[in-house]
């Protein structure tokens, strides 16, 4: 059945491509923090540990949301490692950095996912989209604000 809920589809195809690339940065940076939850040592352990796990459960339910959305637009969802690796603007990583460059690199992440996020937005907005412009206003503040308590780690 076709579907028809008021947005034009070249819109509803637009909003998803900017979606698609906000999940594939998310899940990327979700397996990452994943990562560094196992892999952290030093003498902020406990914190870290802790503290990346509360930001994987809030990125494992993020993915599903923003996935749901695109599916609500009409597209289908990436899905594959491939895709993600395809469409993400994080770079992954294969060592296991030390525990200050992991909330480096995680701060930096989160910056860049906030930027894929406002970068969705005007496609939502042109085709008056408000629930990927409620989704998206969401999503920029949530990563801005743990960039920002991730940064404050950082100060010496
Ligand atoms: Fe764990």
């Amino acid at each position: 059945m076709e579907i028809d809920i008021g947005i034009k589809e070249e819109d509803r195809k637009e909003i998803s491509q900017g979606l698609s690339k906000l999940l594939a940065d998310s899940y990327t940076l979700y397996l990452k923090t994943h990562n560094f939850h196992w892999n952290v040592t030093g003498p902020m352990f406990q914190t870290l540990h802790l503290l990346f796990e509360t930001h994987y459960t809030e990125l494992s339910l993020a993915v599903d949301l923003i996935a749901e959305r695109i599916r609500s637009l009409g597209y289908p969802a990436p899905g594959s490692y491939k895709q993600f690796a395809g469409l993400t603007s994080l770079q992954e990583v294969t060592s296991v950095p030390k525990a200050m460059d992991m909330v480096q690199q995680l701060t930096k992440d989160h910056e860049t996912i906030a930027k894929t996020g406002r970068a969705a937005f005007p496609a939502a907005e042109n085709a008056n989209d408000e629930a990927t412009i409620d989704l998206l206003t969401t999503r920029i503040a949530y990563h801005e604000k743990t960039a920002w308590m991730l940064r404050s780690l950082l100060d010496t």
